[in-house]
């Protein structure tokens, strides 16, 4: 590049520094609370590959996938192939100067057949990472589950849908909390439990893919009215079975914490002067959120989901009402977009309801799975003042929050990511106010460490820090902008970086 143009370039970015103002130009991660934790994530069968080697049997994921219906037809069975490369992530990591490495665990990897025996290859894996990690100075957020339920458990009794769902998913934790904390000292219970009930059993776009008509298409069996509700209800026993194992059995001698991650898009009334719209905003951040914060702070479900599903919401008895109250360390939250909320008179009336039918939002879960929202990072700030002043303030760490492109060719890399830089710029500041306003916050996780297999929209969405070619068989790894921009960062390095004009960027290819 010609210097002139670097100098102009330069002067640019001053002149956009200073219309940011100096205060938020020179924040550093110095400026965030001591111990605050800066990391990065993805999830097992998103990134691991090797789906059927050395014991691992399938999840519902693999069944899904392999049966063609993520948006590009493609799966998991080798993804990122984390599962042969991880060495090498870690080294990406440690270069980063990662704090904290957010993984999960595969169920169908540790616990082949759900429950019974644990797969002695499945357990050495584990180890090795967690090693690997710790020898490189980074600390294990480890979800425990994260949406990949073995499928033999689901041909035995459909899976969430029963009860004895509770007891398998608490063995299962029970072995990790054994065999891995010792050096594991975060634990999350449940990845976006208030996600996968949704499209699992209300719409059937997502596994086990049970719907019933009007509202949803192409399934073999289900009940959209009720199951999303009998699903979630189940994934809050066993997150109050598992946190109440870990606190009487584990805690003490191990001295980690146990939380859970809940999926937290943020709604705002599509028209502010229409009381119709404020209170359908308030309503589906209940329905939202509220689903398991409520039960999670005050041991039932809020008030207006009560009202409005009536029968169809399942009872809270005494016993899980005490065990959920107060039953986590901290909150993780999934932050990504900012939605507007309109009222639907005609959901509203409807007798026959599904969820989205008992929010009666306008769209709802075209906006929940299709993530019809935009990037507003103030949103986040108003979620965290949610937080602290509805449900006591808890701790908080933000587990997800990112940006993705989208490519049409899969061997598309990009490592000139400006546009992810600055969202994770923009949140990252906003994040700093909260705090400042009072919010309990203390990690930050970029989502995604490096390009993954994305669930529903399979390959053709990135969001890694590290770029991933998917169609090579070595997976190779690219060192993204993004990267650079966040090692330099967590290194001490100001937040707001020089920025070269924007549109050079959105129009490389
Ligand atoms: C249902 O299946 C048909 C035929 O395969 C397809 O055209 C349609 O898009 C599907 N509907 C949904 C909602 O998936
Ligand atoms: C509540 O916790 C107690 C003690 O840990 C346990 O015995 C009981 O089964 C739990 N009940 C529910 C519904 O979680
Ligand atoms: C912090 O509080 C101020 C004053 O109430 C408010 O204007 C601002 O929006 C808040 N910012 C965040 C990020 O919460």
């Amino acid at each position: 590049m010609a210097l002139g143009l670097r100098l102009c370039l330069f002067l640019f970015s001053l002149l956009l520094a200073a219309l940011q103002g100096d205060v938020a130009a020179a924040l550093t991660r110095r400026d965030f609370p001591d111990g605050f934790v800066f990391g990065a994530g993805t999830s097992s069968y998103q990134v691991e590959g090797a789906v059927a080697e050395d014991g691992r049997k399938p999840s519902i994921w693999d069944t899904f996938s392999q049966g063609g219906y993520s948006a590009d037809k493609s799966n998991g069975d080798v993804a990122a192939d984390q599962y042969h490369h991880y060495k090498e992530d870690v080294k990406l990591m440690h270069e980063m100067g990662l704090d904290a490495y957010r993984f999960s665990i595969a169920w169908p990897r540790l616990i082949p057949d759900g429950r019974g025996d644990v797969n002695p290859k499945g357990l050495e894996y584990y180890n090795n990472l967690i090693d690997e990690l710790i020898r490189h100075g980074i600390q294990p957020h480890v979800t425990i589950y994260h949406f990949d339920l073995p499928q033999s458990l689901q041909d035995e009794y459909d899976g969430l849908l029963s009860p004895r769902f509770v007891d398998d998913y608490t063995m299962f934790a029970e072995t990790c909390f054994k065999s891995f904390g010792d050096r594991v000292k975060h634990w999350v219970t449940l990845n976006e439990p208030n996600v996968e009930g949704l499209g699992g059993f209300d719409t059937g776009t997502m596994p086990p893919r049970r719907c019933s008509y009007p509202f949803g298409a192409n399934c073999t069996a289900g009940d959209s009215t009720r199951e999303p509700y009998i699903a979630a209800h189940h994934l809050l026993l066993a997150h109050a079975a598992a946190v109440s194992l870990y606190r009487s059995k584990y805690q003490e001698a191990q001295r980690g914490q146990v939380g859970i991650t809940l999926l937290a898009a943020w709604y705002e009334p599509a028209t502010a002067a229409s009381p119709d719209d404020v209170a359908a905003a308030a309503r589906m951040n209940d329905f939202e959120i509220g689903w398991f914060m409520h039960p999670l702070v005050y041991g039932d479900y809020p008030p207006v989901m009560k009202s409005r599903v009536g029968a169809r919401l399942p009872a809270m008895t005494m016993d899980l009402s005490k065990n959920l109250t107060g039953s986590f360390d901290f909150i993780g939250l999934n932050h990504y977009l900012m939605l507007n909320a309109r009222h639907d008179e005609h959901a509203f009336n409807l007798k026959h309801r599904d969820y989205a039918a008992d929010t009666a939002i306008a769209d709802a879960m075209k906006d929940i799975q299709e993530g019809h929202g935009k990037y507003a990072p103030w949103a986040l700030g108003s979620l965290l003042d949610h937080m602290r002043v509805n449900y006591g303030n808890p701790p908080i760490i933000i587990h997800e929050n990112g940006r993705a492109d989208f490519v049409k060719d899969p061997s598309t890399i990009r490592t000139d990511d400006y546009p992810r830089s600055e969202v994770l710029q923009d949140y990252l500041e906003v994040l700093h106010m909260s705090i400042r306003n009072g919010s309990d916050a203390r990690g930050y996780f970029v989502w995604s460490f490096l390009d993954l297999f994305e669930l529903a929209n399979g390959n053709t969405l990135r969001f890694g820090l590290i770029g991933v070619d998917m169609t090579v068989k070595e997976r190779t790894r690219y060192v993204r902008n993004s990267a650079r921009w966040y090692s330099s960062f967590l290194n001490g390095g100001e937040l707001r970086q020089p920025a070269a004009p924007k549109k050079q960027y959105y129009d490389s290819a």
